[in-house]
């Protein structure tokens, strides 16, 4: 039913450090690779909205393609976006200038959550594997990374119905009621879950969580309303592809965030590298985590930052050099690119 991962993709540095394989070359990717710091992003996107190009197979396969080859990077990642999948769970979704992603209906009851459906990825996202199979033609060579946002992550969009500061709705849901907490909550980890495996079945050879909103919580608040799910989302995907767990954790949320599961634990850019190393242990991969917006400064500034964690992590298996987080619109692809050409020409 589902292809094997072919050989050579298997071979890639990639690849390798997510089975904590040694590497003679580290791997790079960057979490929002193709986006509007990139003009040839801005040419397409000035032809299409945002959620257009992402359900244009087509248009999604071109951007992340063009992405990837001009940055020289390890892997790509699919174009797309987290907040679609709830569009086909019941809630209308725009992305407006300025504020960003908008549901005009929010989650704020049982009724709420009752009125939401567990989606059918293959008929209700169908330009999704689309996307995936015209990448794995265009860009035979490296790995395709797949991804969804974590349930908490998710949750607090459909409850907030936008980015939010203080997540004060998130958090009155989830304390005084549990129990549309926990509905939504599975319900999530069972939509994601499919999402996820559906990217795989296209042809998908990694798949990364993004719990970004992960940082708004107490470690009790994350072992009691969010670790259960996340975990029972991670146990459910199929482990030909190793699966990257990315969220703004801190170091004292690490632990937990290492217990919700995955192969690679891709860490926040506040977190000593280092120490978040030594709490992921032997058995699992990290990836991360430079600082984005130390892409906005010189070279001569960013690069002895980028050596720092090299000299911290390059000999160990299973590194895949990363941002802390997603690039930021402006940052000038030049010194991205410099990036990408510093940390393959390291050795070691
Ligand atoms: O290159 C890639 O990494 C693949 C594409 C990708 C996008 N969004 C495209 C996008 C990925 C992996 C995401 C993940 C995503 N989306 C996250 C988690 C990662 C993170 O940054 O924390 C979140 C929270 C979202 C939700 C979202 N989508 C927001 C908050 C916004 C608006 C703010 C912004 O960064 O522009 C979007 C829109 C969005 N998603 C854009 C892109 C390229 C910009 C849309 C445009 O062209 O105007």
């Amino acid at each position: 039913m589902q292809n094997p991962t072919p050989i050579s993709l298997a071979d890639t540095p990639f690849m390798r450090a997510c089975g904590l394989k040694k590497n003679t070359s580290l791997p790079i990717w960057l979490m929002r690779q193709a986006g509007r710091y990139m003009a040839e992003y801005q040419k397409v996107r000035r032809a299409v909205g945002f959620k257009k190009l992402c359900t244009s197979p087509a248009l999604a396969a071109e951007v992340t393609v063009t992405a990837a080859k001009r940055l020289g990077v390890d892997a790509a990642i699919i174009f797309s976006d987290i907040l679609l999948i709830a569009e086909t769970m019941g809630l209308p979704l725009t992305y407006q200038e300025k504020i960003g992603p908008v549901f005009s209906k929010k989650v704020v009851s049982s009724a709420d959550v009752k009125k939401l459906r567990r989606p059918d990825i293959e008929s209700d996202m169908p330009y999704l594997a689309e996307s995936i199979r015209q990448v794995r033609t265009q860009l035979p060579s490296i790995p395709l990374i797949g991804f969804c946002g974590a349930p908490f992550t998710m949750a607090s969009y459909m409850i907030e119905g936008r980015g939010s500061k203080n997540y004060i709705a998130t958090k009155r849901l989830m304390h005084s009621e549990p129990q549309v907490w926990d509905s939504l909550m599975k319900l999530l980890a069972n939509s994601l879950a499919d999402l996820l495996n559906a990217q795989i079945a296209a042809g998908c050879q990694a798949v990364q969580i993004f719990d970004s909103w992960a940082g708004a919580l107490t470690a009790q608040e994350y072992q009691t309303y969010v670790l259960p799910y996340t975990q029972s989302l991670i146990q459910k995907i199929n482990k030909k592809a190793p699966l990257i767990n990315f969220g703004s954790f801190s170091l004292e949320t690490l632990p937990l965030q290492k217990k919700s599961g995955g192969q690679v634990l891709s860490i926040d850019w506040r977190v000593d590298i280092s120490k978040a190393a030594k709490i992921a242990g032997s058995k699992m991969g990290i990836q991360g985590n430079l600082d984005p917006v130390l892409l906005f400064s010189k070279p001569k500034v960013f690069l002895p930052q980028v050596k720092k964690i090299l000299d911290q992590m390059g000999r160990r298996p299973g590194f895949i050099f990363n941002l802390g987080h997603g690039i930021l619109p402006e940052t000038p692809v030049d010194h991205v690119i410099t990036l990408v050409d510093f940390v393959h020409d390291y050795t070691t």
